[in-house]
């Protein structure tokens, strides 16, 4: 059935959907806004402090949270990380929180107002953990596919970035929360992250890595900004009066609060001076009492200071933090409740991109499934390091598909195991921790999640001080799933006595190695103590430990070690050989392959884009067992996949979410269309990819590659990845008919402005509705200065029933004929003939038209 074209105009980002206005009141006659009163407020909480209070004010009293000071009713700000849930002020599951799919699966949904609904359920969540401040987002760019943090970031272009984020700023802050946009600037990997000195050229600066914050800034206002740790040019982030100051206040107008990123502050002259408003984490930072003395003695002026607490209490302001202040959001203003479950299903296989399908592989027939990889079972749902939160529950595919699928018609094989790691003592164990003072009473307990002992800052059991605190005791009993030769060990510094069965494995002391970052002490490898033989339904008492020492303690306030383990390793081969027998017995084969903490998380960079393990031998031999083989990725950034054109289908699922098995089983069996498109180039071979680097030589990495990252580095090296930006299929195909482009100088919305609008139309043409992204790239035709062949330049999503038509108007952006003139400091824009190309990625192009400015 052909239906007529529909007119969808899309005259506004997807992201202002659903935008509140600034509320108004009426006072004395006059209007005033909401900002202007709270404005008023602020100044007179700020008149009623002394040097003392205001310094104290600028850092952290703990690991998460400002001192109150009720003289003025300020009660104390809260932070917390962000960005895929709220974990709150403690370390635990004894409070859960909603998982939500990592960062680059948000991207790869392209969806702006989707975003925008995450943020308004992150600020639902912080307002039940009491936090006032997300941690979040994170809007690096994935320059380099080493980055071990990639998974946390959107994508490697710029303007996705920035759309993605404002999304999820605006959705955040609707809920009356406030956001710190981080991390600002150019944290683009983790190597020497706390000193690498990034020599970036204005112009790459300006056009890449800037320019996210910036359209941010422009168009949600954030609430408040993350300083990095890593220099730019020479300076310290947090000290960086140029940017900080000059930039993102003085061009840009951010008139929110600075934080820095946890002990990146370093100097109190130089940070207050360079616009630092608060250091973290307290209670030892540059600022406080040392702020004060600096004021005192005449270097640093009480000006400066001024303008810092007026910053944070204007944070506070907005967030219902400071008495006699309206919040930006009033109670009666806050978004209706979101289903967390339900959100996290739906942004996971919104975000699925199937960048593989032959023969019609998806979605599965009817018949017998063999689901094979020990992430289908223990699935990997989230990336590590600070992002880490803890769902009350998670659908691992092995969930999602037995309850899908009908009974009897799916068999599990482990197929292999990605890591030979200790990994924290999770299925099997029930353990606690024990506090006790230095005569050996019991002075509290706490919970423990995976035997992990995760106490930051004041977050200490209920009744235990450091103060009184003299060991900590993890124990409790472990119950093997496996009989066999079971590996058990410690992760963190300090000394340890590790006890199994009666058996005593260890009892010594853990040194700090030569790692640079404090927190690899945290995250960092596991050590193996010991091994025990178990047999499987048996349980054991388990025993680990832990005599506080403060000199070999990890520099960071808290008590953090893990109990961790390994079960019974079977003969790899034997597996691959058991998964293959799966394979060939079963209509289709699902095989799914993950990365481990090991490879992807905070604090490190990756060495190579290798799946871990025996993984890739292990899809080698499920598809020559049956060529029906649909291989599933868990991973949050690009894996090498050098087995891609021997199977049918390949669908890339980024860390799903606490929902992603369940989403998994929608998507594989068709109830709902994999969504996602590619947000970052998806390489053949790491040797193939333009820009790698990621290490510094004597303390600098220089981005020498200047504005060409991503896509447009790829195209000018000419060579080709395995699936290119932008890319992903659906379930049903798209005609794209026609593309209208006219100049346009009206105003677009109040911070930008669009130079032309464009109309494509595009029709479903395959027999189920579908959704597809419409990309528009824009390729300059004369060559008037050096830039990338082509840069995205706007995207819209369009829903389409079968055979209908749809017309989508899309403005594009000023900045798109843009670029930074290094010579005057300012953006020009670059007259001449473009090619405005609309397409299904960067390279699969299907119309072109021409505009001339
Ligand atoms: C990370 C930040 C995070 C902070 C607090 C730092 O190590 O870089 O992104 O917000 O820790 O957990």
């Amino acid at each position: 059935m052909i239906t007529e074209a529909t007119d969808l105009q899309v005259g506004a980002p997807a992201w202002a959907a659903h935008t509140t206005p600034t509320a108004v009141r009426r006072r004395g006659g006059t209007t005033v806004t909401n900002d202007d009163a709270r404005e008023h407020v602020v100044e007179a909480a700020l008149r009623k402090l002394d040097l003392d209070a205001k310094t104290r004010l600028l850092a952290g009293q703990g690991m998460w949270s400002l001192p109150a000071l009720p003289e003025i009713g300020l009660a104390s700000l809260v932070m917390s990380d962000g960005p895929i849930g709220v974990r709150g002020v403690r370390w635990t599951a004894d409070d859960p929180s909603v998982a939500l799919p990592s960062p680059t699966a948000l991207a790869a949904t392209w969806d702006p107002a989707l975003a925008r609904r995450a943020g308004r359920l992150l600020a639902q969540e912080a307002r039940r953990k009491g936090v006032h401040v997300l941690l979040a987002p994170t809007v690096n760019l994935h320059r380099s596919p080493l980055g071990g943090r990639h998974f946390e970031a959107y994508s490697e272009d710029p303007y996705l970035t920035g759309e993605i984020g404002t999304g999820y700023v605006l959705g955040v802050q609707d809920g009356g929360v406030g956001t710190t946009v981080k991390h600002f600037v150019a944290n683009d990997a983790e190597t020497d992250r706390f000193t690498v000195d990034n020599v970036i050229a204005p112009r790459p600066l300006r056009e890449l890595y800037l320019a996210p914050f910036e359209a941010i800034v422009k168009n949600a206002r954030p609430w408040g900004i993350m300083a990095a740790y890593n220099q730019v040019n020479g300076v310290s982030m947090t000290e960086h009066g140029h940017l900080q100051n000059d930039v993102l206040r003085g061009e840009w107008g951010f008139d929110g609060f600075i934080v820095s990123d946890w002990m990146a502050a370093r100097s109190t002259k130089r940070a207050i001076e360079g616009g630092l408003d608060v250091a973290m984490p307290g209670p030892h930072t540059v600022y406080g009492e040392a702020l004060a003395a600096a004021v005192r003695d005449g270097e640093v002026a009480e000006e400066a200071v001024d303008h810092a607490v007026r910053r944070v209490l204007r944070l506070a302001a907005r967030v219902g933090a400071l008495e006699g202040a309206e919040p930006a959001v009033p109670e009666s203003g806050l978004p209706e409740a979101a289903d967390g479950d339900a959100l996290a299903r739906e942004i996971a296989r919104r975000s699925f991109v199937l960048v593989r399908n032959e023969r019609g592989a998806l979605p599965l027939r009817p018949g017998n499934v063999a689901l094979i990889g020990a992430a289908a079972r223990d699935a990997r749902i989230l990336g590590g390091g600070s992002a880490q939160v803890f769902p009350e529950h998670t659908v691992s595919p092995l969930d999602g598909l037995t309850a899908a699928l009908p009974p009897g018609t799916l068999t599990y094989a482990i197929g292999a195991d990605p890591s030979d790691e200790l990994a924290p003592a999770g299925t099997g164990f029930t353990l606690r921790a024990v506090c006790r003072d230095a005569d050996g009473r019991v002075i509290g307990e706490g919970s423990l999640p995976s035997g992990q002992v995760q106490w930051i800052g004041d977050d200490l059991p209920d009744g235990v001080t450091y103060d009184t605190l003299h060991s900590v005791e993890v124990t409790g009993t472990f119950t093997p799933r496996e009989s066999g030769e079971h590996a058990f060990g410690t992760r963190g510094l300090g000394a340890f006595t590790l006890t199994v069965a009666g058996e005593t494995l260890y009892d010594g002391v853990q040194q700090m190695g030569d790692e640079s970052d404090p927190f690899e002490a945290f995250f960092g490898a596991p050590t193996e103590r010991g091994r025990v033989s178990l047999t499987e339904g048996v349980p054991v008492e388990v025993s680990l430990l832990h005599p506080l020492d403060r000199e070999h303690a990890a520099p960071l306030p808290g008590v953090m070690f893990s109990f961790v383990h390994l079960g019974p390793r079977r003969d790899p081969d034997e597996l691959i050989a058991e998964a293959a027998r799966a394979a060939r017995a079963a209509d289709t084969a699902i095989v799914v392959v993950a990365t481990t903490e090991r490879v992807e998380s905070e604090g490190f960079d990756r060495r190579d884009l290798k799946l871990p393990g025996r993984q890739d031998d292990l899809v080698r031999a499920v598809a020559a067992a049956n060529p029906n083989t649909v291989v599933v990725v868990n991973a949050g950034s690009p894996v090498e996949m050098e087995w891609r054109d021997d199977v049918a289908a390949i669908l890339l699922t980024w860390f799903p979410g606490q929902e992603g098995g369940a989403a998994l089983a929608d998507v594989l069996l068709g109830a709902e269309e994999p969504g996602g498109r590619l947000p970052t180039t998806w390489p053949a071979r790491l040797a193939d990819a333009p820009v790698t680097e990621v290490t510094p030589t004597d303390g600098r990495l220089p981005y020498t590659e200047g504005v060409f990252i991503g896509y447009s580095a790829w195209e000018r090296s000419g060579n080709t990845p395995a699936y290119p930006f932008g890319h992903g299929l659906g379930y049903t195909t798209w005609e794209y008919e026609s593309l209208d482009v006219a100049p346009d100088h009206a105003p677009d919305h109040a911070t930008d402005h669009a130079s032309a609008r464009v109309t494509v139309r595009i029709r479903n043409t395959g027999t189920r509705p579908g959704r597809e992204v419409v990309q528009l790239y824009a390729a300059p035709m004369t060559d008037t200065a050096e830039r990338p062949a082509r840069r995205l330049a706007a995207f819209a999503s369009v829903e389409a029933a079968p055979g209908q038509a749809v017309d989508v108007e899309i403005p594009l952006p000023r900045r798109t004929f843009e670029i930074w003139d290094e010579e005057t400091g300012r953006w020009a824009m670059v007259p001449g003939a473009y090619a405005i190309e609309a397409g299904r990625s960067v390279t699969d192009r299907r119309l072109t038209t021409s505009l001339t400015l």
